[in-house]
């Protein structure tokens, strides 16, 4: 791999220092920095950590970063919840000044959410370096805003960490420069490798024995009645035989009270977003997962729980050809069928995708110190 490519921060006087600003502003991300801050933290790079404030409430983001050992965000930017274009415009906003006062040597943005675009759109203005960490992931469907976030930060990074070998192919395709990618692996299967252990140990001994879980978010799934109906209901009829643990996002909850949808009923027990921690104990010891999730569908592959998957088409079709996942679409008759088949001892079985193995935030820190501090990376590794 190429190492000296990349353009230099040219707001940055200096050459002998290093300075990283990380970008995160969701709960998805969170799991994410983790492991590269720790990880540049060991070989002594200085950092910045800047919070967008896209979520907001405690329970979708400071439990996070306690159980995750984050400190304390230096800036937040507090821009809460908006339509697509408030919210990025507000982070761009915002965050701009911090950017150019801080001048970082590169700037690391994480995953799909709309912060991500905007720091990645503000910093390509700059000139100053993006890195993306999650890159190159591709659901080819334009519909996601997700998608459109994926594309756009993809082709404003000048440093794309990929999670698997199918997203080096996309950004092939998509025409970047090989010599800007790097397969590292997946960095949130970091954290679960790091903190599955202490998470199995303080799983609560009220779960019932079995049980499935269920996640959903996707405005596609949730924000119209017609579409989530058919969803809880047959959620809520296999509840009859297995109690289904769901923990609720705020989004859900709303359209949940909007459509009257509050009171479920039977052993399908609504309940609060639950801290990382007590997620991954869960996740770990469920007999099935039903979810509309990104990060789910690789958890689960890594943990070997069978996910069925409640969406069109997937980023990650590495869980579907290698891990446990199965993408049952909108088709209720296959998630049902789906679910009767496990009840029924039939499980896929999958297996770990290459480089999903707790060592990626250390391949990121290599490569970022082997190109941002040239000078100082023989003694740092
Ligand atoms: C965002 C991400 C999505 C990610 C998800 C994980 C984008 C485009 N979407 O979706 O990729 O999978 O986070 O959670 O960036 N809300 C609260 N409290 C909070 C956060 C949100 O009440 O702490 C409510 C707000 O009313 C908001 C709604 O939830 O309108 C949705 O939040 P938003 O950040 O817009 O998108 P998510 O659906 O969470």
């Amino acid at each position: 791999m190429v190492l000296t490519s990349l353009p230099r921060n040219p707001l940055s006087p200096e050459t002998d220092r290093m300075l990283v600003l990380h970008v995160v502003g969701a709960r998805p991300n969170f799991m994410k920095v983790a492991p590269v801050y720790r990880a540049l933290t060991n070989r002594g790079v200085a950092q910045l950590l800047v919070h967008t404030g896209q979520h907001y409430d405690a329970n979708m983001s400071e439990v996070f970063f306690q159980q995750l050992g984050i400190p304390q965000p230096d800036e937040n930017l507090a821009v809460g919840s908006g339509s697509h274009a408030q919210q990025t415009a507000v982070i761009m906003t915002r965050i701009e000044p911090v950017i150019v006062q801080s001048q970082p040597d590169i700037v690391l943005v994480y995953g799909d959410v709309n912060s991500t675009v905007a720091a990645a759109l503000v910093c390509a203005k700059l000139q100053v370096p993006i890195a993306h960490v999650e890159a190159g992931l591709r659901s080819f469907d334009r519909t996601m805003p997700e998608e459109v976030n994926r594309l756009l930060t993809d082709q404003l990074s000048d440093l794309l960490f990929t999670p698997s070998e199918d997203a080096n192919q996309n950004l092939l395709r998509e025409g970047i420069a090989p010599e800007k990618i790097d397969f590292v692996g997946n960095v949130m299967i970091d954290t679960v490798v790091r903190l599955l252990p202490q998470a199995i140990q303080t799983r609560s001994l009220d779960l019932p024995q079995p049980y499935g879980l269920l996640t959903l978010h996707r405005p596609s799934n949730v924000d119209d009645p017609a579409t989530l109906q058919p969803i809880l209901t047959t959620l809520l009829e296999f509840s009859r035989e297995i109690d289904i643990l769901f923990p609720v996002h705020p989004r859900t909850r709303q359209r949940l009270q909007q459509s009257g949808f509050n009171q479920l009923g039977g052993k399908l027990h609504l309940l609060d977003p639950l801290p990382y921690l007590e997620f991954l104990g869960m996740l770990h010891g469920a007999l099935f997962v039903v979810t509309d999730s990104g990060g789910i569908q690789e958890e689960t592959t890594f943990l070997g729980v069978p996910c069925l998957t409640v969406r069109e088409n997937t980023e990650r079709p590495i869980t579907v050809s290698a891990g446990t996942n199965i993408i049952v679409g909108r088709d209720m008759d296959r998630l049902a069928g789906g679910i009767r088949r496990i009840l029924g001892g039939q499980t896929k079985i999958g297996q770990t995708p290459n480089l999903w193995d707790g060592m990626a935030a250390e391949r990121i820190a290599y490569t970022l110190v082997t190109r941002y501090r040239p000078v100082a990376a023989a003694s740092a590794n």
